[in-house]
């Protein structure tokens, strides 16, 4: 299966493919079998992406007046053909990106529940009819599609995360312009195919551009200049993150923002080691710590530190590494960019840190070897995985998201504490506590500044239907997923019907009763 041919792939405005490669050809490798190439991609330029917003506007207007009910059943479509094609769809995600293929199987299957969610809010999408203070007038409010949206996303998370922007982002009314991740190009142009197909969306409600970051901050710059945007989602760094919100900030419009984590999972002294450590391994090193939610940190009460950790190492020493299409914890690094970057995070390990989990740290090869590597580890760009203890704030890995299968570990004394160190970092996405005390849980759920809190879980593996996003350097606080979503892809309209025949003026033609508040019994 991995002995395709490469896919050529070009940016697809008003359903036809862009001319040419503006922006240069990419070559969107395996990181597990790096000889196999996935795709050969044409990437556009910032007027590539300019011209998809304009050709978006102008299939928006009609895109809205499609009754709801008639979007959702496109979105019921949609999501039958995604689960037709599950099986196709994540052994692409397995191939391009080297997630697990189970994990791949149940990232596919986020986008089937999002559909499953979404389909039915075409029939409803309610707005309120609401009672005026003065006679013969009504009120109402209604939801309005914002317009159009410009949707830039990751590729750790290279089908999922993306349609929880663009399914309700179409069944709201909006057209929609996609910037998927350069590496994950096979993957985002599978997905845009069963879309438009499934969908019958009618040309330019749904365009896709590839380009690399540069040529995208141009292009929505240019884009939101000439009023083509209006709404920007973004998925990815901190640091691009604040740069799109400063961006869309002149613009005086709110981007949804989804960015980077440090994870923080308290263990307390009545929590269940064996549990924790499952879901420390699970939410640490699964997907290689490639995930938003990833584990950061853990913070372990001093009490049940040494255990911890003790079964911690045992478990990380034991975990099965490689393949994706095998059984494992975890496969490669998504791209030699982010094993780059993880370099980099590894040599921030200083002196007073104590490595455990793994009998060498940084790439794995036939010299720095892993026991039970499933497959060849040079074939493609795996690495060790680190739990790093004794890390406190100040270290840059304490202070920082270090995307990669890296896990940092300290110790607290009481849950005031525990929160202070969990709050540290300044981010806000996911957290964890394990613990058989109520109080416990229900005081660490109101002290973190996470968007989402899990009580004996793992930080990771959210639900489609819960509100998802951060707070501080994780976002902005908008929330994608569920009915919370829909606040980012409408906008209310406050509507008032007066048939008084007369101009009745509000809060100074309204009725008054007498009421007599002396009254006592
Ligand atoms: C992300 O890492 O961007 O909760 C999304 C989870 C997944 C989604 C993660 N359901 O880990």
């Amino acid at each position: 299966m991995t002995d395709q041919q490469p896919r050529n792939i070009s940016s697809v405005i008003g359903g036809k493919p862009a001319d040419g490669a503006p922006g240069g050809r990419l070559r969107s490798v395996s990181p597990a079998r790096q000889d196999d190439v996935v795709a050969d991609v044409a990437l556009g330029d910032a007027a590539t992406l300019a011209a998809a917003a304009r050709d978006a506007r102008q299939a928006q207007r009609a895109w809205a007046d499609v009754p709801a009910p008639v979007r959702g059943r496109a979105i019921a479509h949609i999501g039958r053909l995604v689960e037709d094609n599950k099986q196709a769809l994540s052994r692409l995600v397995t191939r391009e990106i080297g997630k697990p293929y189970a994990e791949a199987l149940g990232e596919v299957q986020e986008i089937i529940d999002t559909c499953d969610f979404f389909l039915g809010e075409g029939r409803r999408l309610y707005g309120q009819t609401v009672p005026s203070e003065m006679p013969d007038k009504e009120l109402f409010t209604f939801r309005n599609p914002v317009g159009v949206v410009t949707v830039i996303t990751a590729g750790n998370f290279p089908v999922a995360v993306p349609s929880w922007y663009i399914v309700p982002a179409l069944l709201c009314g909006n057209a929609v312009v996609w910037k998927p991740a350069e590496y994950s190009a096979a993957a985002a142009a599978a997905f845009h195919e069963l879309f438009c197909r499934g969908g019958g969306l009618p040309p330019g409600v749904f365009d896709v551009v590839y380009a690399d970051g540069p040529a995208t901050f141009a292009g929505l710059e240019q884009a939101l200049d000439q009023g083509l945007v209006d709404k920007v989602g973004f998925t990815g760094s901190t640091a691009a993150g604040a740069r799109i919100g400063e961006l869309a900030g002149r613009h005086l419009q709110s981007p949804c923002l989804e960015l980077g984590g440090k994870n923080p999972m308290v263990i307390t002294p009545s929590a269940d080691l064996d549990l924790a450590v499952e879901g420390a391994l699970f939410s640490g090193f699964g997907s290689a710590g490639q995930r938003c939610t990833s584990l950061g940190t853990v913070i372990c009460h001093e009490s049940v530190h040494e255990e911890f950790l003790r079964r911690f190492a045992q478990a990380t020493a034991a975990a099965s590494v490689g393949d994706p299409f095998a059984d494992v914890l975890y496969g490669p690094m998504l791209d030699t960019r982010f094993a780059d970057r993880f370099e980099q995070y590894l040599a921030w390990i200083g002196p007073r840190h104590v490595v455990h989990g793994s009998t060498a740290v940084g790439r794995i090869t036939p010299a720095s070897p892993r026991a039970g590597f499933v497959g060849d580890p040079e074939a493609g760009i795996y690495y060790h995985p680190v739990i790093v203890d004794g890390v406190a704030p100040g270290d840059k890995l304490f202070d920082n998201e270090t995307f990669g299968p890296l896990v940092g570990v300290t110790t607290y004394r009481d849950l005031g504490q525990a929160l202070d160190l969990a709050n540290a970092p300044g981010y806000g996405l996911s957290s964890s506590v394990y613990t058989a005390d109520a109080a416990e849980a229900f005081g660490f759920r109101r002290g973190i500044s996470a968007g989402m809190v899990s009580v004996n879980n793992s930080t990771s593996g959210a639900e489609a239907h819960l509100p998802f996003g951060g707070n501080g350097r994780s976002g902005n606080g908008s929330r994608q997923s569920g009915i919370w979503v829909l606040d980012q892809f409408t906008r209310w309209q406050a509507m008032n019907w007066d048939y008084s025949g007369r101009l009745q003026k509000a809060q100074m033609d309204v009725a008054e009763l007498v009421p007599d508040l002396g009254f006592r019994l």
